[in-house]
């Protein structure tokens, strides 16, 4: 597990090492094959139209058709699990992997970066976070932070951004939304 704690716009990363992701691997590496075939994506963007404001809209219509795709199981399994989940949580959910859209959709980069993870100990910088160029794995890891930079500067609500920057470490934060959407993209 990543732990994740900012002070002075600085977010310090104190990862453990886990080199193979085991819980809910078989689910992860069934999407990670499915997203193999871009064409075989049949995101429910009308879906998602319905439920996002316009400018929270325009932020996931940017995102990769595999990771609309992604976006909208998770918020789907979601209201299957918690059919009386608020709209904030169905909207976070619907936002929460935008931050991946700063880099191009790469499969293998996905599949490996998906499997494997390193300690990153460097402090990061968050000034200028959407201006910059990301490998894959730095991707892996700040995308939430980088979703939530990106749904602030389109104008999108604040608390989906909280929501956003919070899925990857949500018990760190003590944020029983973000352990929500934490938990059901586990599942997705
Ligand atoms: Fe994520
Ligand atoms: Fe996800």
């Amino acid at each position: 597990m990543t732990a994740a704690s900012s002070s002075g716009g600085r977010v310090n990363y104190n990862s453990g090492v886990s080199l193979l992701r085991s819980k809910n691997l078989i689910g992860r590496l069934n999407r990670l094959l499915r997203a193999i075939h871009p064409v075989l994506a049949r995101p429910d963007d009308a879906w998602a139209a319905a439920r996002l404001p316009p400018l929270e809209f325009g932020v996931y219509i940017r995102m990769d058709v595999r990771d609309r795709e992604h976006a909208v199981r998770v918020a789907q399994k979601l209201l299957e699990l918690h059919p009386i989940a608020s709209d904030v949580l169905v909207r976070a959910a619907l936002l929460h992997d935008c931050g991946k859209l700063l880099r191009p959709y790469i499969w293998l980069e996905r599949i490996a970066v998906g499997l494997v993870q390193r300690p990153m100990k460097t402090p990061i910088r968050l000034e200028g976070l959407l201006h910059r160029r990301y490998s894959a794995l730095e991707i892996r890891l700040l995308h939430p932070l980088i979703g939530a930079a990106l749904i602030r500067q389109a104008g999108g609500f604040d608390r989906v951004a909280e929501i956003v920057e919070r899925h990857h470490n949500p018990r760190v934060y003590g944020d029983a939304d973000a352990v929500i959407i934490h938990d059901v993209d586990e599942l997705e």
